[in-house]
């Protein structure tokens, strides 16, 4: 009989603290259906005290995603664990507070300024409080790695006493090793006396690229709940990424007797999800969701794969979803063939949204021959944006060659209302964007401009993210067509429409940067 381990996601609570890649509540969500599809055991749907949208997300999560737990994040404070328990609340008894506490004599000395005798105290209080407000409570050993461990058994015992089913041991700062994070796991599970009330979780960051190493060290040492975020995203240089870890103990199942609930197959469409509402891209010889992680250049590579896949392969692109199958529908497909595929890719679409997505789908077919799965999830990553659109592109000509200086036109609606610009430019995206810019307040400072094409082929549909800046606010938008400019356009659009307060410039109706 093999092990069970459980996978807790936390891409929308840790991942969401990697800089620039806050997501909507209409993003959340759909990531958070998708994180279920996929077979996570527990969703972190985020930190409700944080702010009032954080617990809009968390709240609605728990209301609408069915399947997993819904955990919410609390500080060991009164406030924070009652206002994450009213969040998980509708989860009933799939909800899950998760109380943490810093234990490492660094944070309990110069952050929080307070006794280890105190600390103890105060975790025990969250724990009790969280406990009369929801059916599972996690706690966590904020720093644990670097935590005394005398001082580490101590905490855990008395937080298990107080009723935590779920004990967290974070690698906060990406600072152990593997052997010595997986001895820890396992002195703690010996040493505890109660440990056997618990389950033993891990949550490790990956500073020193070890996440995942780490979190497997664990595993072998008794851990049975692993943290982890779609891509690796997190904090500073992220969590341990999910795809990573469930692949190992898929590919390895002959070291390691230990299954999950994730259905490997729904890997690449979340990964992708992921990164195109968080405008993260995937760098392209990223294990299992990189472009490249299942292409073979070398020729003799490729004679070796053709000859037996297993030759260069230790699993199959198809077994983590990479699709390598081309969409037959076109133009003359209908909404059944659509419907079809869209269930294929675990997305249901019915009524309404079904109509404007197949809307989008026809536009897009007349302009492009082949229809790709990315495509797909691109059309319906469109779809939920459109109720929050501020400023819509109306029209876009650009002109540029190489004996003219790049010029733009922009038509946009902004709250109903139609202004235009012109601008020169750089270059025609450049142009675009000082004339888009020209129309709107606040305009952001560009931090980041990138371009991927989805799909293969000049007809390919480019993936544009930006980056903007306002203040301390940092957030990203996404556009794509077949057209770049056009996509680009469409990306920086989606980006100020992300910025609180955003509005048409006062004054010009008519504005010529010309
Ligand atoms: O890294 C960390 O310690 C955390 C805790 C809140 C679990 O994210
Ligand atoms: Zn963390």
């Amino acid at each position: 009989m093999s092990d069970r381990l459980y996978i807790f996601d936390t891409t929308l609570r840790d991942g969401e603290q990697s800089p620039g890649c806050s997501m909507n509540i209409e993003e959340k969500m759909r990531v958070a259906h998708s994180l279920a599809t996929l077979g996570v055991d527990i969703i972190e749907a985020g930190f409700p005290i944080a702010s009032p949208g954080d617990f809009e997300a968390v709240h609605r999560i728990a209301l609408e995603v069915e399947g997993p737990r819904i955990a919410g994040l609390a500080r060991a404070t009164q406030k924070d664990i009652e206002r994450a328990g009213e969040a998980v609340k509708p989860a009933g008894d799939r909800a899950r507070i998760h109380t943490f506490i810093a234990t490492s004599p660094i944070h309990m000395e110069a952050k929080l300024r307070m006794t280890p005798d105190q600390v103890v105290e105060r975790a025990v209080e969250a724990v009790k409080l969280a406990r009369s407000l929801a059916p599972e409570v996690e706690f966590s050993a904020e720093d644990a790695g670097r935590s005394e461990m005398d001082f580490l058994c101590r905490i855990v015992e008395a937080t298990i006493a107080a009723g935590a089913r779920i004990i967290n041991v974070p690698d906060t700062v990406g600072y152990m090793t593997p052997d010595e994070f997986g001895a820890r796991i396992g002195e703690l599970m010996t040493r505890v006396p109660n440990s056997d009330q618990a389950i033993f979780s891990v949550h490790c960051h990956n500073d020193l690229g070890l996440a995942v190493a780490n979190s497997l060290a664990a595993v072998e040492n008794g851990a049975r709940q692993v943290e982890c975020t779609i891509n690796g995203l997190g904090e500073r240089a992220g969590n341990a990424a999910l795809e990573e870890m469930v692949m190992i103990l898929r590919t390895r199942s002959d070291r390691y007797d230990i299954e999950t609930n994730i259905d490997t197959t729904k890997i690449v469409p979340t990964s992708k999800l992921v990164s195109q509402i968080t405008g993260m891209p995937i760098q392209p010889n990223k294990a299992i969701v990189g472009a490249n992680a299942f292409a073979h250049e070398s020729g003799i590579h490729q004679d070796g794969v053709l000859k037996h896949q297993k030759t260069y392969e230790i699993m199959t692109p198809e077994s983590v979803g990479w699709n390598t199958n081309r969409m037959v529908l076109g133009k003359h497909s209908g909404r059944a063939a659509l419907t079809a595929r869209y269930k294929a890719l675990g997305v249901t679409l019915e009524g309404e949204k079904l109509a404007t997505v197949f809307e989008r789908f026809k536009i897009l077919a007349d302009k492009k021959k082949d229809i790709f799965d990315e495509d797909l999830m691109v059309i319906l990553s469109g779809d939920s944006e459109v109720e929050l659109e501020r400023v819509k592109l109306v029209s876009l000509h650009a002109a540029s060659g190489t004996r003219d200086t790049p010029i733009a036109a922009v038509e946009l609606d902004i709250e109903g209302e139609i202004h235009s610009a012109t601008a020169q430019g750089d270059g025609p995206v450049d142009a675009a964007f000082q004339a888009i810019k020209s129309l709107v307040e606040p305009k952001g400072k560009l931090l980041l401009y990138s371009v991927n094409a989805i799909t293969a082929g000049t007809d390919a549909q480019g993936e544009v993210t930006v980056r903007l800046q306002d203040g301390d606010r940092i957030v990203n938008g996404q556009g794509s067509d077949t057209d770049i400019v056009v996509a680009s356009a469409k990306a920086l659009i989606a980006a100020l429409n992300k910025l609180p307060n955003m509005h048409a410039k006062e004054v010009h109706a008519q504005y010529s940067g010309v």
